[in-house]
């Protein structure tokens, strides 16, 4: 444990842990909500998530490909979206968690995929509405991420794309895919 506050510790800034913190206690809940079986799973994914986020872009491109990573030329344009695999490595190479869910939820965290699981989404979803953060949508996203972690999905996709495109920012093709794929999951239980 002591260890493992260190190792924490000396990757990110307070702030950071803060956030880390918050990402952790919302999972727990939207895991009590939604997945309630693997809430201190949730928690944990959700303390270490970001602990590559502070890094140089050139370590956890190097930390990467050391592994085996294959980095797209995506990637290169905007490299910071990397810390999330970075981290899923790093948590499982120095902390020591070899957990397939939690090495996949914390890869996943910027990027979404399709089909994600359960606590991928929580993950996903707590990482945006913890309550750290401050933006317009934030209290919608919520109540979204809460009734439905899908419908939270698609909504949070959607404002990405939405900022995105008022910035004039190039928009990741993954991000379309998985916005594509939540669109047709959600269509899908509407029909129900
Ligand atoms: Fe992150
Ligand atoms: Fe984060």
């Amino acid at each position: 444990m002591k260890r493992f506050l260190r190792i924490l510790q000396e990757n990110l800034s307070e702030e950071r842990i803060s956030h880390s913190l918050g990402v952790a206690r919302t999972a727990y809940y939207l895991a009590q909500k939604h997945l309630p079986e693997k809430k201190e799973k949730a928690f944990l994914a959700g303390i270490v998530h970001d602990i590559a986020r502070e890094w140089p872009e050139e370590r956890f491109i190097a930390y990467l490909l050391a592994r085996g990573y294959e980095i797209t030329s995506e990637d290169k344009l905007n490299p910071v979206v990397l810390h999330a695999p970075a981290g899923a490595y790093f948590i499982r190479d120095m902390l020591g968690i070899y957990d397939e869910e939690i090495f996949n939820a914390v890869s996943r965290h910027t990027l979404g995929a399709v089909d994600m699981t359960d606590l991928d989404m929580i993950i996903f979803l707590a990482d945006l509405i913890e309550p750290g953060r401050n933006f317009a949508q934030r209290q919608k996203l919520l109540i979204a991420s809460f009734r439905d972690l899908k419908r939270g999905m698609l909504l949070a996709l959607e404002n990405t794309l939405e900022y995105l495109t008022k910035k004039n920012k190039t928009v990741d093709s993954r991000t379309l895919m998985v916005l594509n794929y939540f669109r047709e999951e959600v269509a899908k239980k509407s029909k129900i």
